[in-house]
């Protein structure tokens, strides 16, 4: 019989993510609350309204987190609750998540604070969103200045945007899935994903002014892109112009403060105040995506999403399960030497039938990576409740807490069980493949 312990280091971080729009309710003064009020941008007309009503109490589930054995969370704070009208600070506001903070170190829960997570303040969106920046990067770097003076004596982790690329890409360019909703328009595309970038780097050197101890990152969320067809040639270019583009562009402006050339189409000013800019990289990784060479799609650059054929899917339409391309994209991160936060992963699976054995794997994967000398410091599932899923709105269950957003009641999948059991053991151990995903278990402990 199979028995075998795979044990994580000693400090490991093992969390859950969130972001303040999904989760707090009545965030009505940014965009994206504006934009679900047009019907058809949202499925099923869904609406964010009480989310899971975490401005009011998110301590419930602060406190089911220590249960879970966790010792971190990953959360943003709203540009427009703390500055709701451009220059005013709201202090209740401030207030508030000055509450929630404590709550999270008092628990043992390291927080991990996002700056930035998909939503603007209406004020800033009426002046253009990130598309200028004159205009979008000193402001950032305003609000980031007031959030490290009043919040910096409860948090040093800084995660400054959560994903620029599909911020400039659904919003600007493929299919109009995020605000503004342009669509095809690769040049202010990249002029918005320069400009957050720009954006990442002022708000690296205000945290480090403010804040001797200061670690600062980005979540960066890359895709595993595949051609289709192996040996394709166009398949081929397709995937690798989309890896170029969504993928790596970011890291060599991040890391080598350049711009590619993609990215040059924006007109972005120097990239030089990027350089050395990151303490640590986040990764947040879903999937691969696999491109078929198609002329008629420029929105996507001329590659067509398509499952491939008997892939294991989630309940998302292109959400393939594929552990196996976390290994190559942590072996690219840890060519930059910084330590590296799994800063999102997770799927929707409202049935729980497929979670425990995606966490396991995924898990699995890390564990090689660690053991390769890979710095992979935490894990941080996204999410720890079902939430409001943007454009997709409550379809899809990403929580390891299922959540009713009518009634609030919560309920853990079963999932939460075996997360549980693995923070609290710091390991995978064949016992928990054996009680969780016993199918997996030859595959996982050989
Ligand atoms: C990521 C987002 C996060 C959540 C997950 C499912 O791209 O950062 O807010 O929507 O996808």
């Amino acid at each position: 019989m199979v028995d075998a312990t795979f044990n994580f280091p000693k400090d490991f971080r093992w969390g859950t993510a969130t972001a303040a729009h999904q989760v707090e309710g009545n965030n009505n003064n940014n965009q994206w609350w504006e934009w679900e009020q047009t019907p058809g941008h949202i499925l099923n007309s869904d609406k964010s309204g009480r989310a899971c009503d975490w401005w009011n109490n998110a301590e419930a589930d602060f406190d089911r987190m220590v249960e879970l054995g966790l010792n971190a969370h990953r959360l943003s704070v709203e540009w427009s609750r703390i500055e709701p009208h451009e220059g005013v600070f709201d202090e209740a506001a401030i207030e508030r998540y000055r509450t929630m903070l404590k709550g999270l170190r008092q628990r043992g829960i390291e927080p991990m604070v996002t700056l930035h997570h998909f939503t603007n303040p209406l004020w800033l969106e009426e002046r253009g969103g990130w598309e200028h920046t004159d205009v979008s990067v000193p402001l950032f770097a305003r609000f980031v200045t007031k959030v490290v003076q009043t919040m910096g004596d409860l948090c040093d982790l800084w995660c400054t945007i959560n994903e620029p690329n599909v911020y400039a890409l659904l919003g600007y360019v493929t299919d109009g899935d995020m605000p503004p909703g342009v669509v095809n328009h690769l040049q202010r595309g990249m002029a918005v994903l320069c400009n957050m970038l720009l954006g990442h780097a002022a708000a690296y050197q205000v945290l480090h002014q403010h804040q001797r101890q200061a670690r600062v990152g980005i979540a960066h969320h890359m895709r595993y892109m595949h051609p289709l067809r192996d040996g394709h040639p166009l398949d081929g270019l397709v995937a690798a112009f989309q890896d170029e583009i969504f993928n790596q562009s970011i890291l060599n402006a991040l890391t080598k403060g350049r711009w590619d050339l993609l990215l040059r189409l924006g007109h972005p000013p120097s990239a030089r105040s990027l350089r050395g800019t990151l303490d640590w990289i986040g990764l947040n990784y879903y999937s691969r995506q696999c491109t078929v060479y198609d002329p008629h799609s420029p929105g996507t650059l001329f590659g067509r999403l398509v499952n491939m054929p008997g892939a294991m899917m989630s309940d998302f339409e292109y959400g393939e399960v594929y552990p196996e391309g976390l290994m190559p994209l942590l072996k690219r991160l840890a060519r930059y030497r910084l330590p590296i936060y799994i800063t999102e992963n997770g799927l929707p699976d409202a049935d729980d039938d497929l979670r425990p054995s995606f966490l396991v794997r995924h898990l699995r994967v890390l564990w090689s990576a660690i053991q390769s000398s890979l710095p992979v410091a935490g894990y941080y599932h996204w999410s720890f409740i079902d939430n409001f899923e943007w454009s997709e709105g409550w379809r899809m269950k990403f929580g390891l807490y299922e959540m009713d957003p009518l009634t609030q009641v919560r309920k853990p999948r079963q999932s939460a069980f075996l997360y549980r059991d693995i923070a609290r053991a710091n390991a995978i151990t064949s016992d928990m493949v054996r009680m969780h995903t016993p199918q997996l278990l030859e595959a996982i402990f050989p």
